[in-house]
């Protein structure tokens, strides 16, 4: 008599796990399916790390190194030291929104290796001379001139060119 119902119980047993292996076979099947396309959405929309984007990590570095203390980590003229100073530091994301829209790498660069400082003093700015060490890079000044610059200047330029808002619109060598 059992041994009857044996096989009838577990032909029973058999058939519901193999529904349940069935559907969660099915499962796994929609999970490894969905797991591939938000695999591929990722793998898409991973940004592949160009010079310039490590020019601007770089130059995010450079300026928590020495410039936080006065424009604030957020760039936003709050550093800690801002207070003992007579001049309000900068907003240094709204550089380009100064110059109605315009990005201008040249005047950022000669704004803080101090050839700007002569003509146009920037009071309680210092200029930032560990800017200039390290090794000099070609830069395309886009008026067909390539001139050799230290790299940090580029790096920092570049990290601030990076944080405008709203975004430039224009851009000037
Ligand atoms: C000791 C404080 C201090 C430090 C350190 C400092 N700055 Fe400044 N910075 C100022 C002040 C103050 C001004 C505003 C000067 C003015 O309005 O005349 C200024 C102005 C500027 C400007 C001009 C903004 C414009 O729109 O014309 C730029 C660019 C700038 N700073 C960038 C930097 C960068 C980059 C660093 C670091 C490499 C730095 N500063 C370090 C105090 C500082």
């Amino acid at each position: 008599m059992l041994y009857g119902k044996g096989p009838m119980l577990t032909g029973g047993r058999c058939r519901s796990i193999s529904v349940v292996v069935n559907s969660r076979l099915a499962k796994d099947l929609q999970l490894m399916r969905y797991f591939m396309i938000v695999a591929s959405i990722v793998i898409s929309s991973v940004p592949t790390i160009s010079a310039a984007d490590e020019f601007i990590d770089f130059g995010k570095d450079l300026f928590v190194e020495h410039c936080a203390r006065c424009h604030g980590i957020d760039a936003s003229g709050k550093g800690p030291d801002a207070a003992d100073l007579k001049t309000v530091p900068a907003d240094l994301t709204k550089i380009s929104e100064r110059r109605g829209g315009v990005w201008p790498m040249l005047e950022v660069m000669s704004i803080l290796d101090g050839y700007l400082k002569v003509q146009e003093p920037r009071y309680d700015m210092p200029i930032i001379t560990e800017l200039n060490d390290g090794p000099n890079v070609e830069f395309d000044t886009g008026n067909g001139l390539v001139t050799r610059i230290p790299s940090r200047l580029i790096e920092i330029a570049e990290y601030l060119e990076s944080i405008q808002s709203p975004k430039p619109e224009r851009y000037v060598p």
